[in-house]
């Protein structure tokens, strides 16, 4: 017998009033797989992550984590489950260096916030450098966080999500707003998180040459629905997906 997968979503709907946003959608997600969810402006993307994380409730359908029905448990148990997503507005503290915005995090993950107001020193350390080691920024350890780079910034939030150890990351667009050396970065540390740690990866973008050579499998949506899936030279030959980037422009 064969084992579920580590997340699986099954005929997901969402609808806004009359407004089908996403409509019968399903996707599966294994252990250290890298998944890309693509599809032009409007497709559903958000709209399909947002119903995985617990942001929105689906109109319709199931998500399953290692095979535990998930779709009725709050956001924030899912994440303790093992489900992390990067928030839109970032998690880092500005007036904290790096080392002390992961410290922070590995101190609130372990329940120690009676810490939280008193002088942690180099607590957990050890484990600090090693998380930002995993991201690429351990010799920024001591840096001011708010002066970090766009990319750099994405890694400590990687980092931070690392400290709660998360099975999953669910990413929309992460490397929205990045150059395109900052963008290759990002992936690459999520495929190195991918294969090292054996996390799944569901994420968004709009730079689908990006997810062509780095997504192990792809999930197209378009107007709310599932126009493709599958390997990415399957997708890229797919004369369905072709029209739709074709008929809206590259940059969809
Ligand atoms: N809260 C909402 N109320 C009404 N309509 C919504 C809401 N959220 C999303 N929509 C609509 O649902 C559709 C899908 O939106 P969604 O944000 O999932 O698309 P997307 O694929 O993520 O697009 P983008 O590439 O622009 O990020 C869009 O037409 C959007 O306007
Ligand atoms: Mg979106």
């Amino acid at each position: 017998m064969t084992s579920p997968p580590l997340l699986k979503a099954a005929d997901l709907s969402k609808q806004f009033g009359d407004f089908k946003a996403l409509d019968g959608v399903s996707l599966a997600l294994e252990a250290g797989q890298i998944h890309a969810i693509i599809g032009p402006n409007g497709a559903g993307k958000s709209t399909c992550l947002n119903c995985i994380t617990g942001l929105l409730n689906p109109t319709r359908g199931m998500v399953h984590f290692e095979g535990l029905r998930i779709d009725t448990v709050p956001p924030h148990q899912r994440a303790r489950m093992g489900l992390a997503r990067s928030f839109q507005i970032t998690s880092i503290f500005n007036g904290l260096t790096v080392g002390e915005n992961v410290q922070l995090a590995l101190m609130a993950q372990r329940g120690d916030c009676r810490q939280l107001f008193t002088a942690a020193g180099r607590r957990h350390w050890i484990e600090v450098l090693d998380l930002l080691q995993s991201v690429g920024i351990a010799e920024m350890v001591e840096r001011p966080s708010a002066e970090l780079a766009a990319g750099d910034r994405k890694r400590l939030e990687f980092a931070i999500a690392l400290a709660g150890k998360p099975k999953v990351l669910l990413l929309d667009e992460p490397t929205a707003g990045m150059s395109v050396s900052e963008r290759s970065i990002v992936i690459e540390i999520l495929r190195r998180l991918a294969r090292e740690r054996g996390i799944g990866v569901l994420f968004t973008e709009h730079d689908i040459d990006m997810v062509f050579d780095n997504a192990d499998c792809i999930t197209v949506l378009h107007q709310g629905r599932l126009l493709a899936f599958g390997l990415p030279v399957e997708v890229r030959r797919d004369a369905r997906v072709q029209q739709v980037y074709l008929g809206e422009g590259d940059d969809a």
